[in-house]
């Protein structure tokens, strides 16, 4: 359906007057049952341009007077036409028709409008009751596909929080599974160089407990007693014990060091992701930081030292593993910021109120209109593929539903500071002594 068209279901072919018509034959005309339902008619020019109106009430008005109908039923209807009624051209779409119409109507309403084609020529009539009931059903047809719109637009949105995380997750993952594989690959080296040193270790026991049986032996002659102390003394030459001692225990201790990485790094996967049980779950953020840091370390190591700041801090109720995901984001955008190597400062500490975190980072900074962008959805100035913009917009949201703020400086060149507040539950009040 066009817009036009919607115009034309709205027209009544009402038969035009012309202008040398009387007040009485108006007259006449509005009394038969086909006029009845019409405010005013139309009248046109010989070439069916419109020149005007005649209401119903200007025509009752002459017609109530004293003689009214004597004295001027015989005029011309020129005389009480309204010379600028409101035309609307069929090409006009019901919206625009509205607009022009209430801005030109006069209160109360009493005319119709005239409806044109597009070379001006007179098509029929309209009546302001008829757009309105239009209008009201398509803006009750435009609701009902914003009201869809809008649970189309929610579950997008429920959808986007959760492929973000999964992102997220999975870039944790691909993190961690980088951290992973550098102490793996030294425990298994050490390993195989702790079996292929034990071998001759164990041959120097194999020949010296052969040496041991013989010598427990009464029967053991004199030839074989010879012949196990020389394989036992060979041996124990190729395995020259006093000189592993110290690589032993050195690859013992690097192999233990490296495993306690890896059960560090399980450990601080298994706080990162842990399913929130309840919202009220009291957390200590400084945990939150150190665990964030750890899962981001990989993406941080080769870009900036990190100092922490980290001030005693009050329990607070929050989703933890979402808290994680807010400060892994931040890291990470800190990372990509900064050219080269360059520095991420980390600070928590606790306000009446509140727990803070700031997070400062000597990155590239931000031009004062990017920073005004940077918590929108998909607001990204990273290339295609390397940014989806989404990662402040869901921090800025996970924070809000904790009641919080989240707030960025920035300075061109020199670096960004993020800062999170979270209201803390207040402490009771101290208990005064009488
Ligand atoms: N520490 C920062 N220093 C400089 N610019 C930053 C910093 N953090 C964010 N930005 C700017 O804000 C934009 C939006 O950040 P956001 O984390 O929402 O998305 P992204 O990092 O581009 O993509 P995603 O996080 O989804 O991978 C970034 O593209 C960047 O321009
Ligand atoms: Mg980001």
């Amino acid at each position: 359906m066009t817009t036009a068209s919607a115009l034309t279901r709205l027209l009544k072919p009402v038969v035009p007057l012309t202008e040398q018509m009387t007040i009485v034959d108006v007259a006449d005309r509005l009394l038969t049952a086909e006029h009845k339902a019409f405010l005013s008619l139309p009248i046109v020019d010989a070439a069916g341009k419109p020149l005007g109106l005649v209401s119903r009430t200007t025509v009752q008005d002459i017609f109530m007077q004293r003689f009214g109908r004597d004295l001027r039923g015989r005029h011309p209807v020129r005389e009480v036409m309204n010379a600028t009624p409101l035309i609307v051209s069929l090409q006009t779409s019901l919206e625009e028709a509205a607009r022009q119409i209430t801005g030109q109507l006069q209160y109360p309403i009493t005319e119709d409008f005239i409806l044109v084609d597009s070379q001006g020529r007179y098509c029929g009539l309209g009546t302001v009751l008829d757009l309105l009931k239009a209008m009201e059903a398509r803006i009750a047809q435009r609701n009902q596909v914003l009201r869809k719109a809008l649970v189309d637009l929610k579950e997008s949105q429920a959808q986007l929080v959760q492929s973000e995380k999964m992102a997220s997750l999975g870039q944790m993952v691909a993190g961690v599974a980088h951290e992973l594989n550098t102490p793996l690959g030294y425990v298994n080296n050490n390993v195989q160089l702790l079996r292929e040193l034990s071998a001759p270790l164990l041959q120097l026991a194999e020949a010296q407990a052969a040496l041991a049986d013989c010598l427990a032996d009464p029967g053991c002659d004199e030839a074989s007693l010879a012949s196990a102390l020389e394989h036992a003394a060979h041996v124990r030459e190729a395995a020259a014990p006093e000189l592993l001692a110290e690589d032993l225990t050195q690859l013992f201790d690097d192999t233990l060091y490296g495993l306690q990485q890896i059960a560090e790094l399980v450990v601080g996967l298994k706080d990162f992701a842990r399913l929130d049980r309840v919202m009220s779950e009291e957390v200590d953020l400084n945990e939150c930081i150190r665990s964030a840091l750890l899962i981001a370390r990989n993406a941080i190591k080769d870009k900036a030292e990190v100092a922490l700041q980290l001030g005693e801090l009050p329990r607070i109720p929050c989703a933890p593993s979402q808290i994680n995901q807010v400060l892994l984001n931040l890291l990470n955008n800190a990372a990509q910021a900064i050219e080269g190597r360059g520095h991420i400062l980390l600070k928590s500490w606790a306000e009446d109120d509140a727990v803070c975190i700031s997070l400062q980072d000597s990155g590239c900074g931000m031009p004062a209109e990017v920073l005004a962008r940077i918590f929108d959805p998909f607001f990204t100035t990273k290339p295609v593929g390397q940014g989806t913009g989404l990662g402040l917009s869901i921090s800025y949201k996970i924070i809000q539903d904790h009641g919080g703020q989240i707030r960025a400086a920035s300075e061109l060149g020199r670096g960004t500071r993020f800062l999170i507040r979270l209201p803390r539950p207040l402490a009771l009040p101290l208990q005064r002594s009488a």
